[in-house]
């Protein structure tokens, strides 16, 4: 018998090391003082304009150092998945959700764009302030699995994938990925930046 896995998905998680993610939050805050904003999947909150780079990237340590760390990560998903050639930085944006704030789904395919790895880090995580879930891109397989068929939910039965942010954690999921962020349930600031990667 040869059972097969069949257009697997990936979610790679990481922690950021020795980042001082203190100074990177309150970079954030100032920012968040000079820019209205865009609102895109955002529900309440603040997201900031996408930013490309090298801008801010350059200047900033804690930004730099960062992406330094998750495209070596990059790097590793980029030979799994045999991409022809090497992805980079394309585009990120701060995040910040307070209490009932959330992001509904969505997810970063963009016509031309040429993203091909989506992801995000978590710059300031407080506990309850709302996890991130992410949607089997085959919406209706929960139309036939629920707990009336199976025994317990896996890779193979789920419609979706929830996972809980920490503080340095970091996710990096196909740019086609659907995903949303739950309703923060308390009354802090929960920040965290949201990144493309992709041929240039
Ligand atoms: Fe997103």
């Amino acid at each position: 018998m040869i059972f097969q896995d069949v257009f697997k998905e990936y979610l790679v998680i990481d922690y950021l090391k020795n980042i001082n993610l203190k100074q990177l939050a309150k970079n954030i805050k100032t920012a968040r003082k000079s820019h209205n904003g865009v609102s895109i999947s955002n529900l309440g909150g603040w997201q900031s304009e996408a930013i490309v780079p090298p801008n801010i990237i350059s200047v900033d340590k804690e930004l730099n150092d960062s992406f330094k760390q998750i495209q070596n990560v990059v790097n590793i998903i980029a030979d799994k998945i045999n991409l022809a050639d090497n992805v980079y930085l394309k585009n990120f944006w701060f995040n910040i959700n307070n209490k009932f704030e959330s992001n509904a789904i969505h997810h970063h395919l963009h016509f031309m764009s040429k993203n091909i790895i989506s992801g995000v880090f978590y710059v300031d995580y407080p506990k309850d302030s709302g996890e991130i879930v992410f949607c089997n891109s085959n919406d209706v397989r929960g139309a036939l699995y629920d707990m009336s068929t199976i025994k317990k939910y896996n890779e193979y039965n789920s419609q979706n994938w929830k996972v809980k942010p920490e503080t340095g954690k970091f996710l990096l999921f196909p740019t086609y990925l659907k995903h949303y962020v739950e309703p923060s349930r308390i009354n802090k600031d929960r920040i965290s930046i949201a990144f493309n990667f992709g041929y240039i």
